[in-house]
């Protein structure tokens, strides 16, 4: 669709940022906060980049103020950041940790005064090691009480302050790089864990939001999804089916059962043929039922192209976490689809396809399947700055792949998507799990690497001002 005129962006716009809490607060053990599966599987040796954690990270927890106030010289409208579930519940459940509460507290206020929209996500992968110990964790439905209980203690403390909330971020990674994967906590390969592991969790994220309603009647909730639109990589029928396939089995799986408490299914069918379709308890569709979002979170970063895959074909393989170009190879599910580089995308330097209509494609799929207003909770551009003389550095790149998704976001809008708020990922530098510290996405450079924490100096990037003269205008100067 081409337009003649083109929309502005809503007035009420949050032009935003985001975090979460392993990647940028620091101070695990500090104020009584217990230890979580991130803060134990880092100690593994081989896990991640270099041998990189969490425990100081960018050190947000004792700079929090610093890190608000520049974002309120930035103008921004709104910050997504996550609670550490083990500040909160040291071990998962049980007593309740009032310091870790006035943290949040602090912070929240500290936006507030600013003038920032605070987006509280719940759960940002930081499980209570207690709860993988005792019960092992996303496996077992005694979660669910555990993961409620919590979420309604944030409801009841912040509600009265916090207007937008994200259930669980990004179910459809954590599930499937802990359990298929084995590359996140608790490092499980097998299939049938994986799908029962994440059934448990979508019950648990449903019956959260249906208690949001009674404690927070006037907020929105919804969950943070990792949506990589699929593309058919010919016009051959038989790469157009992979790539159905793929949406299918690859996102339909979970935004089908945010939005409509249902599983897709043809998906179902060939899962249970396989032998490894979750076990639905009674009553469960009703309660995935009456979990629907007030929006579709989106996480966008890219899309990926398939094509067939015959039953002898690749499977699930390694993922680049060195930023060396070029290292990732083709990956799929035999039968199903298998994905291949997409020729008329550049990608970034751990190979993702940089595509910026894929947004406005995201965003119109989303809207014509769900009807739901969606709320960009990450997009952003994952690269290694250079620190130049007086503290300088020139991320035009990072600018450039800003613009053109925003300007495709004006498109969608357009296109009568109703989109509530951009967030970048992410406000300052951070940890990238798995990464390290020298895939960077912030506006803000954070003075620090994987061998030394320097003196984790806040500097403002180009793009920081960038986006500042972005948010003035309100979008009309990109
Ligand atoms: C998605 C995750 O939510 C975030 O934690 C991560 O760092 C970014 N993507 C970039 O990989």
């Amino acid at each position: 669709m081409i337009h003649k005129t083109i929309a502005d962006f809503p007035k009420e716009f949050l032009w935003g940022a985001a975090s979460a809490a392993y990647q940028v607060e620091g101070a695990w053990n500090e104020d009584g906060k217990g230890p979580s599966n991130w803060d134990v599987y880092v100690r593994f040796p081989g896990t991640t980049f270099k041998g990189t954690n969490g425990d100081v990270a960018v050190d947000h927890y004792h700079r929090y103020k610093e890190d608000v106030a520049l974002m309120a010289q930035m103008g921004l409208k709104a910050y997504r950041f996550s609670i550490a579930w083990t500040r909160i519940f040291p071990k998962g459940r049980g007593e309740i940790n009032e310091a870790g509460l006035r943290f949040y507290d602090d912070l929240i206020n500290e936006l507030l005064k600013n003038q920032i929209e605070p987006i509280i996500t719940l759960y940002h992968w930081d499980l209570p090691q207690e709860l993988q110990d005792a019960y092992g964790g996303w496996e077992s439905r005694e979660i669910i009480e555990d993961f409620h209980n919590y979420s309604v203690a944030l409801f009841k403390r912040y509600g009265d302050r916090v207007k937008y909330w994200i259930t669980l971020n990004e179910q459809n990674v954590f599930i499937m790089h802990g359990y298929l994967n084995a590359i996140h906590p608790p490092k499980v390969a097998d299939l049938k864990r994986m799908y029962q592991a994440n059934h448990i969790a979508s019950l648990a994220n449903a019956k959260v939001i249906a208690s949001f309603r009674n404690d927070v009647p006037e907020g929105k909730i919804g969950p943070s999804f990792a949506y990589g639109p699929a593309y058919a990589h010919t016009d051959k029928p038989e790469d157009v089916l992979a790539s159905e396939n793929a949406e299918e089995f690859n996102n339909h799986w979970w935004m089908d059962v945010y939005a409509w408490g249902e599983y897709p299914k043809v998906i179902w069918n060939y899962l249970t043929r396989e032998g490894l379709a979750p076990s639905l308890e009674e009553g469960d569709l009703e309660v995935l039922k009456k979990g629907k979002p007030d929006f579709m979170g989106v996480n966008y970063y890219r899309t990926t192209t398939y094509e067939r895959n015959l039953l002898d074909g690749v499977s699930f393989g390694k993922m680049n976490t060195t930023g060396k170009k070029g290292t990732t190879p083709d990956t799929g599910v035999p039968g199903l689809f298998k994905t291949i580089k997409n020729s008329n995308l550049e990608a970034t330097d751990w190979d993702w396809e940089i595509d910026p209509m894929g947004l406005r494609i995201a965003l119109r799929r989303i809207t014509s399947r769900y009807r739901l207003p969606i709320l960009i909770s990450e997009n952003g551009l994952g690269a290694f700055d250079v620190l130049e003389e007086n503290d300088v550095v020139n991320d035009e790149y990072r600018i450039a792949f800003i613009r053109r998704h925003l300007e495709e976001c004006q498109q969608a809008i357009t296109d009568g998507v109703d989109l509530l708020g951009y967030c970048v990922w992410s406000y300052t530098d951070l940890l990238s799990w798995l990464n390290g510290y020298q895939k960077r996405y912030g506006f803000v450079y954070i003075n620090r690497d994987e061998d030394s924490e320097k003196d984790m100096r806040r500097i403002k990037k180009n793009s920081y001002f960038w986006y500042q003269k972005v948010i003035e205008t309100n979008g009309k100067q990109l």
